[in-house]
């Protein structure tokens, strides 16, 4: 089965100002799973869009030899016409169009132009039973959640003839149950024959899955290692991201707790499209200055839901409770005035609310918090640029220059510019909302290390995450949600992934 069936030779590409890829090589066999890895602007999303067409043949050096034959992609479709089909890092779907829109979207089933919906629903019910899906073809992707949005972009996938899937962080937005369901279906695929290369920063799920892994540094190939000669743990492939060894995930935290920062009251709030669906059910939480408070819980448990509605009602309608801060009623029924409050939140859904695309680093930065780079009402740019600059280094954002715009920047560094924004607005409580999607492992560790300084600085950090291990190793306390709910409370000694699973299970049983 050594058959191969992609090989891409000394692939170089260059954008403006950087060399994001610099002779690269990468060899796939047909039916494995061949993963992809290396560390936020290594590289890896380049060189799947170099593959798929998207940055076309002619503006990169290098070959694509694609079974057994010399390829020139101009576009996306010439690659999908071979089967090659990518899943890109931050997703493509309409918000407003249903499901099984979406997944027909460019290419309907029609005759004489009238679209056959009975048979469109059938097919995407189908596909969406083979991702684990049971909503309704017709339900609105605003209406879901970008965990169940990674799915129907697979489902998507399926809908066309597919031999090599390239995931560009599937899992990122999942939290473990649906990882391992979604990673079950690419070894289910894998037996069917198919070819995936999968990008991710999960080295858990990269071990359970990949029969080979590339590693990539700066625009270049470090090695490949193969998981069916030898045991590789996570350490090793870390080893070869980072260049060096790693010694610990998380940085020593010796908490300093003292008054009470955040509190949320009886906190009830409908659903924001079903207006008549009661979402939030009696929250009450607390968050005192120097704590970092975690809010474990399932996809669609209400994590989001509770953090917007309460950063300037955001999300939801009908709100009522109370929200303190140092004891005093605040109003946070708009973002500015939760800013004003003390507040800021940083938001898992990066591309449609956290950065303004387009714009670049400084101005991403800056955008919550003008006043205090501005002189009688106008902006001194120098300021801001110094400003920007600082969060930078401090950050370790990976850019040409602090004038780089968004859009261009890697997924993992969009996050660190949203992180870098919030943090300007020098908040009391910072909210976090899955702070470290789609990060590597040495810059959650600089995550991870800044969450430290703003709690020794006596901040208070309510972080939601999917990632337990995540929750485990930062927070003094964890919130457990489920469906809507707080269902319990854990201090951080009485806090593991058993006792957070079996209260969202023992809430589940109760209703
Ligand atoms: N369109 C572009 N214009 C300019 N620079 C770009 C563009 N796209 C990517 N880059 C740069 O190329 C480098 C590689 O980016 P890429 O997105 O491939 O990284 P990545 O390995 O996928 O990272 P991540 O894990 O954060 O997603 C980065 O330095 C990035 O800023
Ligand atoms: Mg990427």
């Amino acid at each position: 089965m050594d058959n191969i069936i992609l090989e891409m030779r000394s692939i170089t590409k260059t954008f403006p100002g950087v060399k994001a890829l610099d002779n690269v090589n990468l060899k796939v066999r047909e039916g494995e799973i061949h993963a992809l890895v290396g560390e936020n602007g290594a590289g890896k999303s380049t060189l799947m869009k170099v593959l798929s067409g998207v940055y076309p043949a002619g503006t990169y050096e290098g070959e694509i030899h694609y079974d057994g034959e010399v390829r020139h992609f101009g576009t996306i479709s010439d690659s999908e016409e071979l089967g090659i089909i990518i899943i890109h890092q931050e997703l493509a779907l309409v918000p407003l169009l249903s499901i099984a829109e979406n997944i027909f979207l460019g290419n309907e089933m029609a005759v004489n132009g009238v679209i056959n919906w009975p048979q469109t629903f059938a097919k995407t019910k189908e596909l969406l039973a083979k991702v684990g899906l049971k909503d309704s073809p017709s339900t609105r992707i605003t209406d879901i959640g970008v965990g169940k949005q990674q799915l129907v972009e697979i489902a998507k996938a399926l809908s066309k003839k597919v031999r090599l899937l390239i995931l560009d962080e599937p899992t990122a937005s999942l939290n473990e149950t649906d990882s391992d369901a979604l990673l079950n279906l690419l070894m289910e695929f894998r037996k069917q024959g198919m070819t995936s290369i999968i990008i991710s920063h999960k080295l858990n799920e990269i071990r359970k899955v990949a029969d080979q892994i590339t590693i990539l540094r700066d625009g270049t190939t470090v090695e490949t290692l193969d998981c069916h000669t030898q045991e590789i743990s996570e350490d090793r492939i870390i080893k070869g991201m980072v260049g060096r060894d790693m010694e610990d995930r998380y940085p020593p935290r010796a908490p300093k707790i003292g008054d009470m920062l955040l509190e949320v009251k009886n906190w009830n709030v409908f659903h924001q499209n079903h207006r008549d669906r009661q979402f939030l059910h009696d929250v009450n939480l607390t968050v005192r200055a120097g704590e970092v408070v975690g809010i474990a819980g399932l996809m669609g448990a209400g994590r989001t839901e509770t953090a917007m509605s309460i950063f300037g009602r955001s999300w939801g309608h009908k709100i009522t409770g109370e929200v303190l801060m140092r004891g005093k009623p605040v109003d946070v029924s708009t973002i500015p005035r939760a800013i004003e409050a003390g507040l800021a939140y940083v938001t898992e859904d990066r591309k449609q609310l956290g950065l303004v695309l387009q714009n670049n680093i400084v101005k991403n930065t800056t955008l919550a918090n003008l006043s205090d780079v501005s002189k009688s009402g106008v902006i001194d740019e120098r300021k801001e640029a110094q400003v920007a600059s600082g969060y930078r280094n401090k950050l370790r954002i990976r850019s040409h220059s602090i004038y780089q715009e968004a859009v261009n920047l890697s997924g993992g560094n969009q996050q660190k510019v949203v992180l870098s924004k919030w943090l300007f607005t020098n908040p009391d409580v910072l909210i976090l909302d899955e702070p470290t999607r789609g990060i590597d492992v040495g810059a959650k560790f600089e995550i991870y290390t800044i969450i430290n300084q703003l709690a020794a600085e006596g901040k208070g950090i309510l972080m939601i995450s999917s990632e337990m291990p995540e929750l485990l190793g930062t927070c003094d306390r964890v919130y457990v949600m489920n469906e809507g709910r707080i269902v319990a409370e854990l201090p951080k000694g009485e806090a593991s992934q058993e006792s957070i699973m079996r209260a969202i299970m023992r809430s589940g049983e109760k209703r």
